[in-house]
């Protein structure tokens, strides 16, 4: 295989704070949205409240991947951890903790690439202001982001604002919307989405204008959409899935504006959000620098005839919600799918990266790609992961066709660099190059043991590709 990518190519991997890092209320730090949905299913599953103790081995975990080779690692602060209400006092205990991974990461060659929010909302915000719903939330974001900026941009130039705000808009827990009553859910998710999007601009801009050579971009959950059947509907159903997950987000971030049809859609269903005069300069001055993905399967859609009663409605179903009147989601049979539902379709990566390429005309990076599952610790005190080394070598080939069809990917951070918390299925489900051996219930003694696919990865990246 010819190998297509640049010497400077940042192999990297990927966590989050509220997965990895533990120490849930150590050192002043506050309780986040994660953590208090992660503590409802203590009883079935691990929580936050050590993950994976990142706090306390993140020296021997940093030694790790520089064993590994990461040229950068991206993960993501929390912000209750240096505001613990979310508004307040800064907390220096976060500072310092941050600054002492940033510096081990630099004392390593490895480039820190930091998410400021990745599903963790200080629980503060919600207590205070229903969070996103609440213009003070805003305020708050570009304060955190400000100090993180002030804080740390001496040394890290390379920030995504947020993680996947198209995939957590729609799920309530992430959102934390208990209070919503079904019928206004529809109003408050478009009020808070809309939120969220102004303190993405004010924290792209302040970004831009407090670190010199900085860069900060969206990191979005991508998604690609095949039609069920070549009727011309179905193609549509597929193109509006796509619009409606993602591409009216990456609209708005780089453009400044809802699109279109994302407008018709806000307006007939009579819930386009409150928006303030200043708004507009402010969306439109923000420019990414990149779009960073998050990429794990691929969708089917179908056309539905259209709904009189809910022509636009969105049913929402956790994570793939449909729009009345435009589509179905529909298993695809000539995929294989992860045990937990996930098409594994490389080519619909290389699909995605040139279709963002094309539209959006900005550098990509991966900031997620992987495959969750039940490792084994065999008798050899090994981990066997062959089919997560087959997952990851294809879709590392779809990458290297990608660079070749055209397209500026300039770095590939598989989910996750060490097992951590699963967003739904705690410790059950893992994603890492190295195995923490504990259970969901079951500490064990939380020693850090590298799979096969540690040692693969390895080579891949001494290599700068595959072989
Ligand atoms: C992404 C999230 O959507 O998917 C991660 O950014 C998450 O936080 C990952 O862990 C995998 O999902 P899960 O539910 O398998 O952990």
């Amino acid at each position: 295989m010819k190998n297509f990518f640049k010497d400077d190519f940042l192999w990297g991997a990927s966590s989050s704070a509220f997965q990895i890092e533990g120490a849930w209320d150590k050192d002043g730090k506050g309780m986040t949205v994660a953590d208090f949905n992660s503590f409802k299913k203590s009883a079935v599953q691990a929580d936050s409240k050590i993950a994976s103790d990142f706090y306390h081995h993140f020296k021997e975990d940093i030694a790790l991947m520089k064993e590994l080779g990461l040229k950068t690692y991206r993960f993501s602060l929390s912000w209750a951890r240096i505001i613990p209400d979310g508004d307040g006092e800064v907390n220096p205990q976060g500072i310092d903790f941050y600054n002492q991974v940033i510096d081990e990461l630099i004392a390593n060659d490895i480039l820190p690439f930091i998410t400021l929010y990745h599903f963790d909302l200080p629980f503060a915000l919600v207590e205070k202001y229903n969070g996103w719903e609440s213009r003070e939330c805003v305020d708050a974001f570009e304060r955190y982001a400000k100090v993180c900026f002030e804080a740390f941009g001496d040394r890290v130039k390379d920030w995504q604002v947020n993680n996947e705000q198209n995939l957590m808009i729609r799920v309530n827990e992430r959102m934390n919307m208990y209070h919503v009553a079904p019928e206004d859910a529809e109003r408050v998710r478009a009020q808070m989405d809309y939120h969220m999007f102004v303190a993405h601009a004010l924290a792209t801009n302040a970004c831009h204008e407090m670190i010199p050579n900085s860069k900060i971009g969206p990191a979005v959950s991508s998604t690609m959409t095949y039609p069920s059947s070549n009727r011309p509907e179905d193609v549509w159903a597929a193109r509006m899935n796509d619009n409606f997950k993602t591409n009216y987000a990456l609209e708005m971030y780089c453009f400044g504006a809802y699109p279109g049809y994302y407008q018709q859609y806000l307006n007939q269903c009579g819930i386009y959000p409150v928006t303030q005069p200043e708004d507009d300069g402010i969306l439109k001055a923000a420019k990414p620098d990149f779009i960073a993905l998050n990429y794990y399967r691929t969708l089917v859609a179908s056309y539905l005839p259209v709904d009189t009663e809910h022509p636009f409605g969105t049913k929402v179903n956790d994570i793939d919600f449909d729009l009345y009147g435009y589509f179905k989601i529909e298993k695809n049979p000539n995929l294989q799918a992860t045990e937990y539902g996930a098409q594994i379709d490389p080519m619909g990566l290389r699909l995605v990266l040139n279709d963002y390429y094309e539209k959006y005309r900005l550098p990509l990076i991966i900031t997620e790609n992987g495959l969750g599952t039940a490792d084994q610790l065999t008798g050899d005190g090994c981990i066997h992961d062959d089919y997560r080394i087959d997952y990851l070598k294809n879709h590392i080939a779809a990458c290297n066709d990608a660079i070749a069809d055209g397209v500026e990917l300039f770095g590939y951070c598989p989910w996750s660099v060490i097992d951590l918390l699963s967003s739904h299925q705690g410790f059950k489900k893992r994603y890492g190059f190295v195995y923490i051996n504990r259970e969901d219930h079951d500490l064990k003694d939380m020693r850090r043991i590298k799979k096969d696919s540690f040692y693969w990865y390895q080579e891949v990246i001494h290599n700068n590709g595959l072989k």
